[in-house]
């Protein structure tokens, strides 16, 4: 991966780029006003709410909630992490990413090629060996489905890789650095008497990252040798809580699936492709991960998980469940399917055919439904006890799906099995008395600081007229600090786009409040703005002498200087609504 990115590039990518002419490359966009529309490619509806502004450098989904600069964009749709979006965007720009230096030596260099050469020797042996090929054969997999996802054949023997390398591990004076990289990349194994060849007499499926670089291996057994799996372990390039077997190539056709399908096994990835199934990705023989489920809903909208019905497949598809609840928001969606005992969609989709297991994904259970099952299987629903306890169990798994629609709905459906109203956490911390146990956070009113902070995030150079801070001193309204943290920093970057600042704020405390200011509408005239702008901190100083007026003592306990105070902070009190009132009709007269 190199050394780090510097934020200056970062700034200057953005700069650079034009997030209009970047998601028109995937959107068809059209003109609103200021802004442009399309149908939002994170979630399905029929009406556009998803608004791209050049002005601001920034997308923002009504509908959904979606939203980011041109880098989160490219990592949202395309499935990206944050360096590869940045990577991919400087080609197109045709800027070079700089790194700077880290003390860490670059962790991957000669890595990703030793096992790219390591993939190639596998699929050479492959074709040089009946017993491997005949192997396959049996096993139903075509040549061209073999050759599509790499597969090979590590043969039997201890030393076949590392001859191919150069290298010995029981003799001095092979290429030890070479055997190093080998070590590295966790194609060895080390005994008393050296390394020696980790994948011996297996088919190997190689693991390619999202960019299609070879990153790790799963290894069949031919005999009863050892596991039946064997596969590569944790290294600098493979992590296999954070990767999905065939991510790669059920991507490769196109960026956004319309359904992804999750599956145990190397070989049900390889068999339901043969079928026409393009769109299988394995989890690497561990339980899904919530980083694995991010990447399930970046590639596709709806995930199914695939798993035997039996026990263990039922409790894999659980830990599934509880990784993908916290990611569940409107346009996402997961299912579940159940196969009958015994049977993996490897034998099920050739003993069956594609039409039947098309027919069986088509009637996957909802999320929902397996949930609310799973439940109240465990719980006599016919008593108040067994109600109760179903509450328990089932209240806390609620509480994990973000706020919004399916949110409302579970928890709908939690009190219906209940036959109990229920407060939710959510309502409870925000003072709710009971009346309204459900709901999505209400909209945001727009009170003057939030009015101002909203222009400067979007305006940056409205900073120059902010006017003297020193009219604040003292003052403890709430967002204070950050409006003056806000003038401060847009005064020095008047020119910065939205994208820019938060970009430059992203690890600020602040952020996602920003994010949420970032898209609230205001008038297109420039002159409106500054003039909304100026009238929100007139507000915020109305607000604020307000309440330094409210805080003085009763008029009778004052002395003569105090009174004289006081008498100031009324007249400024009437000043600043008449200039609020003029500004009024001004901007009657002139809208
Ligand atoms: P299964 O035991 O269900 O095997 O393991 P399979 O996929 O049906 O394989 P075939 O059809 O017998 O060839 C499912 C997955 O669990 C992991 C692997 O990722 C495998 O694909 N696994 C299984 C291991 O990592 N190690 C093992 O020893 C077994
Ligand atoms: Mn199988």
């Amino acid at each position: 991966m190199g050394g780090l990115i510097p934020e200056s590039f970062i700034q200057e990518l953005l700069g650079r780029l034009d997030i209009v002419e970047v998601i028109e490359r995937h959107l068809p966009l059209k003109r609103a006003g200021r802004e442009y529309q399309a149908c939002c490619p994170f979630h399905d509806e029929k009406t556009p709410s998803f608004t791209v502004s050049p002005q601001k450098q920034f997308y923002h989904c009504f509908g959904c909630g979606a939203h980011g600069s041109v880098i989160g964009f490219a990592m949202n749709y395309e499935g990206l992490e944050f360096v590869d979006a940045v990577e991919d965007l400087a080609r197109h720009a045709g800027l070079t990413v700089p790194r700077e230096a880290t003390r860490k030596a670059q962790p991957s260099a000669g890595l990703y090629e030793v096992m790219e050469a390591a993939a190639c020797f596998y699929q050479d042996q492959l074709k040089t060996s009946q017993e491997a090929i005949d192997y396959l054969k049996k096993r139903g997999l075509s040549g061209e489905i073999a050759k599509e996802f790499g597969i090979g054949f590590a043969p039997s023997g201890w030393d076949n890789l590392m001859k191919h390398f150069g290298g010995d591990g029981k003799r001095p004076g092979g290429d030890e650095k070479k055997l190093s990289l080998l070590q590295r990349a966790g194609l060895l194994s080390e005994g008393k008497s050296g390394s020696y060849d980790k994948f011996r007499h297996r088919i190997m499926f190689p693991i390619h990252d999202r960019r299609g670089r070879v990153i790790g291996f799963g290894g069949r057994a031919l005999d009863d040798d050892g596991p039946k799996y064997l596969n590569s372990p944790e290294t600098e390039l493979f992590h296999k809580g954070r990767e999905l077997y065939g991510l790669y190539l059920a991507r490769k056709g196109q960026a956004k699936l319309q359904q992804i399908i999750v599956v145990e096994g190397y070989m049900d990835v390889a068999a339901l492709a043969q079928f026409g199934f393009h769109n299988c990705v394995a989890t690497l023989g561990t339980a899904t991960t919530g980083d694995q489920a991010e990447l399930l809903f970046r590639a596709a909208s709806e995930v199914v998980y695939c798993f035997d019905g039996d026990e263990a497949g039922r409790k894999a598809a659980w830990r599934a469940l509880e990784a993908t609840l916290p990611r569940l928001r409107e346009g996402r969606q997961a299912k579940f399917l159940f196969l009958p005992d015994g049977e993996d969609p490897d034998t099920m989709v050739r003993s069956q055919g594609a039409g039947v297991f098309a027919a069986l994904l088509d009637a996957a259970q909802p999320l929902s439904e397996f949930f609310f099952d799973h439940f109240t299987a465990a719980v006599d629903m016919a008593s108040i006890d067994g109600r109760a306890k179903l509450v328990e169990m089932a209240r806390p798994q609620v509480e994990m799906i973000p706020g919004g629609v399916f949110h409302d709905m579970m928890f709908s459906r939690l009190e219906a099995l209940a036959q109990h109203r229920l407060l939710t956490s959510r309502s409870r911390a925000a003072g709710g008395s009971g009346k309204a146990p459900i709901g999505r956070k209400p909209a945001q009113y727009r009170t003057p600081m939030r009015t101002a902070l909203a222009h400067l995030v979007q305006n940056p150079s409205l900073a120059a007229l902010a006017g003297d801070m020193n009219r604040f001193s003292g003052c403890d309204l709430p967002g204070i600090e950050i409006y003056r943290e806000l003038v401060d920093f847009c005064a020095k970057h008047p020119n910065m786009t939205t994208a820019q600042l938060l970009e430059f704020w992203h690890e600020h405390p602040a952020r996602p409040h920003l994010i949420t200011l970032a898209s609230w509408q205001f008038p297109g005239e420039e002159k409106l703005l500054a003039q909304e702008f100026r009238d929100a901190v007139t507000g915020i100083e109305l607000q604020w002498t307000e309440l330094q007026i409210a805080h003085t003592p009763k008029i009778v306990d004052l002395g003569p200087d105090e009174k004289a105070a006081l008498l100031q902070l009324q007249q400024h009190r009437q000043a600043l609504i008449e200039a609020l009132q003029g500004d009024k009709t001004q901007t009657g007269v002139s809208g």
